[in-house]
């Protein structure tokens, strides 16, 4: 991708970073996506891994009718919904509140069998300051590996678990019915192993599929012997040259591919009320 605005025939453009991220101008969600446009904003979703969309004005109906340009909606596992819109979460963080979700280097449910093809988030209220998302780029990261490096990582899987990230919105832990809690409580032990080396099941391109907060360890390695390796790995992919950073505003939307991207939602906003409502849409296998 270039660095300059891009303009094309159905949409505009503007590179976040040298690797990672698009902003999309221009674009009214509460309309029907083109074919033109939807194919011209896939492809950049698929090369930089998140695309970015501010001043919207959209509700749970537009966010998911996007959603579904790119695939089936799937259920919301372990959050609050909005009430009326079960495939809608509620991702919140209150004044009182320390924790928040998604605060490390992590991809959406990457211990599930099928990761999701991405998530949508849409920005309802916002800290005067703070709550930014960071995102990387996993496959400009696995580019950057020398071929020896390369050839090493080729063949591994490994094991992605939710066990040892903890789950941290309190407050729906409070207001959790029973159901919720049994879903949650299932959510927290499901682990999958998953090639290190993934080809990206709409692109075929390579994507170092590892993320800080859920890969445990490579598959059939100890903890002790994957940890060497793996953290050289989340060290080069999180250099901040491998990343973008968004500033939030109420009405910014983005969408980030979960086999491409890791995220990280910062937590340096105590004391203030961050409400967003995420949507997922279901991955394929790996190719
Ligand atoms: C998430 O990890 O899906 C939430 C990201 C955010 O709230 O910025």
């Amino acid at each position: 991708m270039a660095t300059a605005t891009l303009t094309n025939a159905a949409v505009k453009m503007r590179p976040m970073s040298a690797s990672t991220g698009m902003e999309i101008l221009d674009v009214d969600l509460r309309e029907p996506l083109s074919d033109a446009a939807y194919r011209e904003i896939r492809l950049a979703l698929n090369e930089t891994g998140v695309i970015f969309f501010r001043n919207q004005k959209i509700g749970p109906e537009h966010q998911l009718a996007f959603a579904r340009r790119f695939g089936t909606v799937q259920p919301v596992e372990f959050l609050e919904t909005v009430s009326g819109f079960p495939e809608v979460g509620i991702i919140r963080k209150d004044p009182e509140q320390t924790r928040n979700v998604g605060g490390q280097w992590h991809s959406d449910h990457s211990f599930d069998p099928v990761p999701p093809l991405g998530s949508v988030l849409y920005a309802h209220e916002l800290p005067e300051k703070g709550g930014d998302t960071m995102f990387a780029n996993m496959a400009a990261v696995y580019d950057q590996l020398s071929d020896g490096l390369k050839k090493t990582v080729e063949g591994l899987r490994v094991v992605h678990s939710k066990k040892n990230a903890a789950y941290s919105d309190k407050r729906a832990e409070r207001q959790a019915d029973a159901e919720l809690m049994k879903r949650f409580n299932e959510l927290a032990h499901r682990e999958h192993s998953h090639p290190m080396v993934a080809h990206h099941p709409d692109t075929g391109r390579k994507v170092l599929f590892i993320n800080a907060n859920y890969t445990a360890r490579i598959d059939g390695w100890s903890e002790e012997e994957s940890r060497p390796l793996l953290d050289y790995l989340f060290r080069l992919a999180y250099r901040p040259e491998n990343t973008c950073r968004f500033r939030w505003e109420p009405g910014a939307l983005a969408m980030w591919d979960n086999r491409t991207a890791n995220h990280y939602a910062l937590n340096d906003y105590h004391g203030a009320r961050r409400l967003m409502h995420r949507c997922m849409v279901l991955g394929s296998p790996w190719k």
